[in-house]
């Protein structure tokens, strides 16, 4: 029966550049201290690319993983979804490579565009998909390279990002298994508090745009710090409300590793203890659409979630947008 079946995360990924930069290293490049981006962020290092690694490297890796985790073979896939915003090339698609980098047969592949809660967009849409009967096996890839976004001139937010992906293997399930509820939102209304100006069709990319830095992230750190607390909270209750749980139900809340302060404020309003708040913000920073399967991997890597555990995936980001999942692993 079509209408019992669920996507279930049968399979994860994920993978870091080696090159670690530090807070100490941005003191050497801006005005900035540990001190200021720990209280502040709760960050400590974050990793960047080096030469040779890219967007579809770096999504192949952790791609690999998770086929090899789930014991699915390329070849058997039925579709491939890519969140990111740091596209390997301008077009085709990301995810286009990607299915003929890691020899899948001549299936679906898109990219998807939702900033740092791509992950859980891609992750609805692969569960639509599933849920429907149409497919049974879907991968779904988070990658950003936000080092390519970041002007390491401007200290109001170049501390924040990180590189990195993360990548689920979704497969039908009959059991309780698999992704119970899923919401998306999005308000255009504020594309301008977080984007990059020029680099598409309104600013074309000249000598001129290079010059003024037009290519890198513009942000109203205090604007996106208000609305962020304000979603995080909401979808940490409509995913409680929409599923009838408590916070005594819930194993752990996976949220979008944005900021420490952020992240305490949205569990705070429901009393989450915060070793049901899984945070490793101080490595990776904000790595955007990597953001989510890097942790919820490292979550599962590390035994702090596993068969059984009730998981709720929250995540904000450049849209604005706005998403979460209620997750049973
Ligand atoms: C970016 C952010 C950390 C800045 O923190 P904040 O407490 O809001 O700080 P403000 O921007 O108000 O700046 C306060 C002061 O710190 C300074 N400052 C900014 N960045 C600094 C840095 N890296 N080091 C030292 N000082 C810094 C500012 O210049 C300002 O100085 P002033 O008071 O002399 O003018 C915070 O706004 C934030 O995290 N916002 C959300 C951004 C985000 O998550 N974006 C991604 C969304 S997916």
């Amino acid at each position: 029966m079509a209408d019992s079946l669920r996507a279930a995360v049968t399979g994860m990924g994920s993978y870091v550049p080696a090159r670690i930069m530090t807070n100490a290293d941005f003191e050497k490049i801006l005005d900035t201290t540990d001190e200021w981006i720990t209280q502040r962020t709760g960050i400590k290092e974050r990793r960047i690319r080096t030469d040779g690694e890219s967007t579809l490297t770096m999504a192949t890796e952790a791609s690999r993983q998770a086929l090899a985790e789930a014991n699915v073979a390329a070849a058997d896939l039925d579709l491939i979804i890519v969140a990111t915003i740091t596209p390997e090339l301008p077009f085709p698609a990301t995810a286009c490579l990607l299915q003929s980098e890691l020899g899948a047969g001549n299936i679906p592949a898109f990219d998807l565009s939702a900033a740092c809660s791509g992950f859980i967009y891609a992750l609805t849409v692969g569960d639509q998909f599933i849920r429907t009967g149409t497919y049974k096996k879907i991968l779904v890839v988070g990658v950003d390279v936000m080092s390519h976004f970041a002007d390491y001139t401007d200290r109001g937010n170049c501390i924040l990002f990180g590189d990195g992906a993360g990548a689920a293997v979704l497969e039908a399930s009959t059991d309780e298994r698999g992704i119970a509820y899923t919401v998306l939102a999005a308000d255009g209304g504020g594309a301008g508090f977080i984007h990059a100006p020029a680099g598409g069709t309104r600013l074309p990319t000249t000598h001129q745009t290079l010059d003024e830095g037009l290519q890198f992230i513009k942000m109203q750190g205090r604007d996106v710090y208000r609305f962020a607390v304000e979603k995080m909270q909401w979808l940490l209750g409509d995913c409680m409300a929409q599923c009838n749980l408590t916070p005594d139900d819930v194993d752990m809340v996976i949220p979008h590793q944005v900021n420490m302060r952020i992240i305490c404020s949205a569990v705070e309003k429901y009393n989450f203890p915060m070793e049901k708040v899984y945070i490793n913000i101080d490595k990776y920073g904000n790595t955007s659409a990597a953001s989510v399967p890097l942790a919820l991997k490292e979550a599962m890597a590390n035994g702090k979630v596993g068969p059984g555990s009730t998981v709720l995936l929250i995540a904000f980001g450049a849209g604005l947008t706005w998403a979460g999942a209620v997750l049973k692993l």
